[in-house]
């Protein structure tokens, strides 16, 4: 099968190859998926999960991605929940070949059906920020309505997911991100929005939740403006800072069927709009996943168009 593998993580696009590789076989609980579309994070060539196993062994040359939206082929042994022919989507373990393939052996636990009225491209789009921005608002932020939202990069991936979700649970959204991104950050529900480059993010005042996806100093200043007993989540790694009085949290996403489930079924009746920038073939994977290219939105990679 044809697969995009990473042979050096910090080579940017020159260290990704479009290969011939075996298809995968499925282990117990896994089922394997005929891959119709595979998201793509820019920073996974170089995350640690990417070059190791579970048990710290090499395993590169790895094939990357770990999105997907594809058809049910074939069931492991025990495996249960998920039919040969079903449509599913989800997120695959990151320490395992991923979903810029034709083919992925995933466990049956991290997929969710996809209704037949969403496309592949569309059920690629959402497990990864979908689930990043519902994870860090309702399970990790504790948001409740009325509450004030500094959503970090609003206009990105994850920050689309985090504004209209926090929106739609009665929070009031401040958005960040570049002079650019100011009308796309309003168009998805931000109710202000902070141009980092030119504003001071000071002037935003007390906050209740700050979803960091920057890091650094915009971190350690977002922290100084939670007001007491709030959160700061991050999910760029371990929070360097926490607030006075409050609670940082950082976190990598998991593969929640039942939040799938609530997250896709949002888009299905327009509560929840996705982010998609690129679409490209496989055979031109390599060009658009290239992590130095300015992204709009998610990258999908349409395997079977
Ligand atoms: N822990 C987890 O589970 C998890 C899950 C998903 C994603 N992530 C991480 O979260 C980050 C965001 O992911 P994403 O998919 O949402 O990426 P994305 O689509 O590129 O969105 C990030 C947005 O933030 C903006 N931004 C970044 N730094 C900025 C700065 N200093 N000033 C102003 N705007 C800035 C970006 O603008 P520019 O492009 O102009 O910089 C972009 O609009 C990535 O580092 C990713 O690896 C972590």
């Amino acid at each position: 099968m044809k697969a995009i593998v990473v042979t050096d993580g910090a080579a940017g696009a020159a260290g990704m190859t479009l290969l011939e590789r075996p298809e995968p076989t499925a282990a117990i609980n896994d089922v394997i998926v005929e891959v119709h579309a595979s998201g793509y994070v820019p920073t996974e060539a170089g995350w640690p999960s990417t070059g190791r196993d579970r048990s710290g062994h090499d395993r590169s040359p790895a094939i990357l991605g770990h999105e997907l939206a594809g058809v049910v082929t074939a069931l492991g042994y025990g495996t249960t929940g998920l039919t040969v022919g079903q449509r599913v989507f989800g997120i695959s373990d990151w320490h395992r070949d991923g979903t810029l393939a034709e083919y992925v052996a995933v466990e049956s636990r991290n997929l969710a059906p996809l209704p037949g009225d969403v496309d592949f491209t569309v059920g690629a789009s959402l497990p990864i920020s979908g689930l990043t921005a519902w994870q860090g608002l309702v399970t990790h932020g504790r948001l409740r309505s009325g509450q004030t939202v500094l959503a970090h990069g609003a206009a990105g991936a994850v920050g689309t997911m985090v504004t209209q979700l926090a929106r739609e649970a009665g929070a009031h959204v401040i958005g960040t991100g570049r002079a650019a991104d100011r009308e796309k950050a309003l168009d998805y529900g931000a109710h202000e929005f902070i141009d980092l480059d030119n504003e001071a993010l000071e002037d935003v005042g007390e906050v209740d939740l700050v979803f960091d996806v920057i890091g650094g100093d915009i971190q350690a200043r977002s922290a100084r403006l939670i007001r007491a007993g709030g959160t700061l989540v991050t999910i760029t790694g371990p929070a360097e800072t926490r607030p006075r009085d409050g609670l940082a949290i950082d976190f990598v996403v998991e593969s929640v069927p039942a939040q799938l489930v609530e997250i896709v079924q949002r888009v299905r009746d327009g509560r929840l709009r996705t982010n998609i920038g690129e679409v490209a073939s496989l055979d031109d994977a390599v060009t658009a996943l290239n992590p130095t290219t300015r992204r709009t939105g998610k990258t999908v990679i349409s395997v079977r168009p």
